[in-house]
């Protein structure tokens, strides 16, 4: 834990301003955002290193493109602003102004979603649509979360695992795993599949910020402004409801994790029908299955594959982007997937959802579908009992497991004081291994 600015930040000192930009763009609490080893005598903190450190964050073009969100661009510079003012140094002129434009701006009242930038270790950008709601210890309802991120890491040292490998993700939520390792690592192909209408809109939008060519990716983030009228709507409704549940804030990581996606799915059954009806009120609804996902077959991005929940994107096979509850297995759909490899993170927290799981597992791991995979769990372990229920419905569906070893290196931001374990699962017949 540091609080004080590094007197040895300048220009040359890249791996300072590596640090703080990283923590920036990844919206770690300024409290808590650590300034470099070299901290303290702020007295000694120049007006070139000041500077620096504005164009590595708020004045980034990268935080131009893809900001973070404005009450934390504004607490940003305070804290900075603070800091100096009481080490009696000179501040540059720009943080002032910065800080007055910040000020000047206005927060929209849906305003509830914002960027995150997370940085790789070959220097590729991993930008997604947020929540801005920090309810707790950095969690939020609609957010990145640590397990994740954890899984990446391991993930990123076991090049052979994943190497020319067709990946499938289970309940991708806003994508991180799965477009960090499209970026790092030398894939055949990655499924993400969710099932939440909310999440998989966030998902598309997200994958397509990421992988869509630059000049489309030039237009962010105002492209989602110029996206299709439906899509506007989406986006609008997914704001409010978020900016509803704002308030939420809870000690027990646990219970967040039931509220926050129990009151999203409560509540788009409801936005589903508002968007329905106000922009395609004449249209028949052809199909119940595909009433949520409208957004994935209206965008030209997008197809289907022969007909299914499966959608790819700009025609190539290597980006595909499943809808997928695990209460209702599409035989038709999950044939089509044939992974080698299936990751999950933080999808066992809820005791209810677990015997689906384990089934969707089961019935890829012993070869229903065509392949053999082998799966990989990330789980931040806050309820032992739960964890337990999970291993337990493993065994009794004869499936084996064991415990990794963590990554070796962190190289995200995250909290990791309740413990992320990664689980190998795999069927005894399977023969690949
Ligand atoms: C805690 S979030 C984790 C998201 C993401 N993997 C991460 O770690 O950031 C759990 C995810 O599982 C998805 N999920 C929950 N129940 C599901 C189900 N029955 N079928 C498919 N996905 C489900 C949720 O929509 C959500 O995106």
């Amino acid at each position: 834990m540091a609080t004080s600015i590094s007197n040895c930040i300048d220009k040359n000192n890249e791996q300072t301003l590596h640090l703080i930009s990283t923590q920036f763009f990844q919206m770690v609490p300024v409290r808590r955002i650590q300034w470099g080893e070299k901290s303290l005598c702020l007295g000694n903190i120049g007006i070139e290193d000041q500077q620096a450190v504005l164009e590595a964050t708020v004045s980034s073009t990268l935080c131009n493109k893809y900001p973070t969100s404005l009450s934390y661009r504004r607490a940003f510079v305070k804290y900075l602003i603070q800091k100096l003012e009481d080490s009696d140094v000179e501040l540059c002129d720009e943080i002032y102004e910065l800080y007055t434009d910040l000020l000047q701006e206005t927060e929209e009242e849906e305003d509830s979603l914002c960027y995150k930038s997370y940085f790789l270790p070959n220097k590729e950008i991993v930008n997604l649509q947020e929540s801005v709601h920090i309810i707790s210890q950095g969690t939020t309802g609609l957010s990145t979360w640590q397990a994740a991120l954890h899984l990446s890491e391991w993930c990123f040292e076991q090049e052979s695992l994943l190497k020319n490998k067709n990946v499938l993700e289970l309940g991708s939520g806003l994508g991180f795993l799965g477009v960090a390792l499209c970026k790092q690592c030398k894939l055949d192909s990655f499924t993400f599949s969710d099932f939440h209408p909310q999440v998989l809109f966030l998902l598309m939008k997200n994958i397509e910020i990421n992988f869509l060519n630059e000049q489309y990716s030039l237009e962010c983030p105002t492209f989602l402004e110029n996206s299709e009228c439906k899509d506007r709507k989406m986006l609008k409704k997914i704001k409010r409801q978020l900016s509803v549940s704002k308030e939420l804030v809870m000690e027990d990581s646990c219970e967040i994790m039931q509220i926050s996606y129990n009151s999203m799915v409560s509540s788009t059954d409801t936005m589903e029908r508002e968007v329905d009806e106000q922009e395609v009120g004449s249209e028949q609804e052809e199909d119940v299955s595909n009433s949520n996902d409208h957004f994935l077959s209206s965008n030209s991005h997008w197809s289907p594959l022969n007909n299914s929940n499966v959608y790819t994107l700009n025609h190539s096979d290597s980006i595909r982007l499943m809808k997928f509850n695990w209460e209702f297995c599409n035989q038709k759909d999950l044939c089509k997937i044939q992974p080698d490899v299936i990751l999950a993170a933080d999808v066992v927290y809820d005791k209810s959802i677990i015997p689906f799981l384990v089934q969707v597992l089961y019935q890829f791991l012993s070869g229903t579908f065509g392949s053999w995979p082998v799966a990989y769990i990330a789980s931040t372990v806050r309820n032992e009992d739960t964890r337990d229920h999970f291993l337990v419905a493993l065994g009794n569906k004869g499936l084996r497991y064991e415990i990794l070893d963590p990554p070796s290196e962190k190289i995200f931001h995250y909290d990791d004081i309740i413990p992320i374990e990664i689980l190998r699962v795999w069927h005894p017949s399977n023969k690949t291994l």
